[in-house]
C-alpha cells in the first residue's frame, strides 16, 4: 500500500527523533520515498546528514535559504508528497500547528499543506497532559489531523506515563491507513460516542462487594482517542484506582444496573464501545447490615446481571450506528468472540486473550478485531495503540458511510 507513495517526514526536536531514522528505512523498505524536514531543534537530535543518507535525498532545514527556496520552495515541498508525517511532534510544534503559526520551514510547510497529515507526538507526560496541549490536540484532531500515540511507558526524562512516541511499526500502519482514507475519515466531529470502562462493583453488604481486576485503562484510552478525533464522548466508568482521563465527560457508576441506566441515559449516540468488565452476577439479596461471623459461613446466592452490551445493541429505537464489544477469553479466543458477536448483536468485537491475567491492569494487549465477517490479528500493542487503531477504524468506517450516502 505504500509502494510509490511520497512521504514528507517532519522531524521535530525530541529524543524520539532517533527512531525517525528507522522510520525512514521502514518507509523505504515498503516502497515509499521519503523527503525529510528537520526543525532547528530536530537537527540537534539527529543530523541532517544522517537523515539525508537514509532518505537518499537532501534533508531540508531552512526556510530562508536562497539555494533551497529557488530549487525546492516550501510550497513545492508540501505539494510533492502524498502525506505528511510529523514524528516526533513536540508540544511546541503542535502548538504552532494549532495556532497556524509559520515561523520556520516545518511550520510553514504544515500551514501551506493540502495533504493529509499524521502526527506522532513524543514528549514528557506532563507536557502531554497540560491543558494547553490537550486543547491543541483537540483542535488539530477537529481540523482533520490524525494522531498515532503517544504510548504509555518509561520516558527519556525518567518519568513514567503517556508521552512516548508510538513505535515505528505503528506509525507505518497509521500512515498506510491515512493514505487509504486520506481526508474524509479524519474527523469524528459531529458524532457522539459512549464508552464503558472499568469493573462494576456488586455489594454484598455495606462493607463488602464482588468485583474484578479491570483497571479501565483500555476504555480510557478509547475515550481519549474518540474525543481527540472530535467525537462528543461520554465515558461511563465503574470504580477503579486509575485516574480517568481529564477533559472527557464522565459518569461514575458502581453496579451493573447503574451502568446500564447511565448508558441508556446517554442514548442516542452514533458510536458505543463496551470495554467495561461488567460483573456477570450480583448478590441476590444485598444485606442492609454487615454480615457477622456469628454462625455458619454465609452462602451467597448470585443472580445474573443484565447484559449492557446486548441490551443496547438490541435496542429497538435507539441502537447506536456502530456497536463495538469486547470479549475477554481464555482459549478458543476467535471462535468464542465470533459467537459472542452474534449472540450479543454487536457489529464489531475486540477479542483478547486474558489467560494468565496479564491484560487486566496491564499496559499491553494482543487483540483480534472481528468486524462483521472479517477477523484481523493485531500485533501486541500498548492499550493506547489498540485504542488509536480502533478509533482509526471507526473514523474510516464513518467516512466510508459518508461517501456511500
Ligand atoms: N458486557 C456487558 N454487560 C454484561 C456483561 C458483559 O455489557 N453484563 C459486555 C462487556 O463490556 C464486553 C462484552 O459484553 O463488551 C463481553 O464481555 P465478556 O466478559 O467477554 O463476556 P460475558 O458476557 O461475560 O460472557 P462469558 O462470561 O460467557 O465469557
Amino acid at each position: 500500500m505504500l509502494e510509490g507513495k511520497r512521504i514528507l517526514l517532519i522531524i521535530a526536536g525530541g529524543i524520539a527523533a532517533y527512531k525517525s531514522l528507522d522510520l525512514i528505512r521502514r518507509f523505504r523498505e515498503r516502497g515509499a520515498s521519503v523527503r525529510a524536514i528537520l526543525t532547528k531543534a530536530g537537527a540537534e537530535f539527529v543530523t541532517p546528514l544522517a537523515v539525508a543518507a537514509l532518505a537518499s535525498e537532501k534533508a531540508y532545514t531552512e526556510l530562508f535559504s536562497l539555494l533551497d527556496e529557488s530549487a525546492m520552495g516550501h510550497i513545492r515541498l508540501s505539494r510533492e508528497c502524498d502525506a505528511i508525517v510529523v514524528a516526533p511532534a513536540t508540544a511546541d510544534l503542535l502548538a504552532k500547528m494549532a495556532a497556524g503559526l509559520a515561523d520556520d520551514l516545518a511550520s510553514t510547510v504544515l500551514l501551506a499543506a493540502n495533504k493529509p497529515i499524521l502526527v506522532a507526538p513524543g514528549m514528557n507526560v506532563e507536557m502531554w497532559n497540560n491543558a494547553a496541549t490537550r486543547r491543541n490536540v483537540e483542535r488539530l484532531a477537529a481540523d482533520g489531523v490524525r494522531f498515532i500515540g503517544p504510548a504509555a511507558g518509561d520516558l527519556a526524562c525518567g518519568e513514567v506515563g503517556i508521552g512516548r512516541m508510538a513505535e515505528v511499526a505503528a506509525i507505518i500502519d497509521a500512515a498506510q491507513t491515512l493514505l487509504a482514507t486520506p481526508t474524509a475519515g479524519a474527523s469524528l466531529k459531529g458524532r457522539t460516542a459512549l464508552v464503558t470502562a472499568g469493573p462494576t462493583r456488586e455489594p454484598i453488604d455495606p462493607v463488602r462487594y464482588v468485583s474484578n481486576y479491570s483497571s479501565g485503562k483500555q476504555g480510557f484510552a478509547i475515550a481519549v482517542a474518540l474525543a481527540a478525533r472530535g467525537a462528543e464522548t461520554t465515558l461511563i466508568v465503574g470504580p477503579t484506582d486509575v485516574a480517568p482521563p481529564a477533559g472527557i465527560r464522565r459518569v461514575e457508576v458502581e453496579t451493573a444496573a447503574d451502568m446500564l441506566a447511565a448508558c441508556q441515559a446517554a442514548l442516542p449516540v452514533d458510536i458505543a464501545v463496551f470495554s467495561a468488565a461488567v460483573a456477570d452476577w450480583r448478590v441476590a439479596r444485598r444485606n442492609e447490615l454487615k454480615l457477622k461471623k456469628d454462625g455458619d459461613a454465609p452462602t451467597l446466592a448470585l443472580i445474573e446481571n443484565p447484559d449492557i452490551l446486548a441490551t443496547i445493541a438490541k435496542h429497538p429505537q435507539t441502537r447506536p450506528t456502530l456497536v463495538v464489544g469486547f470479549a475477554a477469553e481464555t482459549g478458543h479466543v476467535v471462535a468464542r468472540a465470533r459467537d459472542k458477536l452474534t449472540r450479543k448483536g454487536c457489529d464489531w468485537i475486540v477479542a483478547n486473550d486474558v489467560t494468565g491475567g496479564a491484560v487486566f491492569g496491564g499496559d499491553r494487549n494482543r487483540v483480534h478485531l472481528l468486524a462483521g465477517e472479517t477477523t484481523e490479528a493485531w500485533p501486541e500493542l500498548s492499550k493506547d495503540e489498540v485504542a488509536a487503531r480502533l478509533v482509526e477504524r471507526i473514523a474510516s468506517h464513518f467516512a466510508g458511510r459518508l461517501a456511500a450516502e
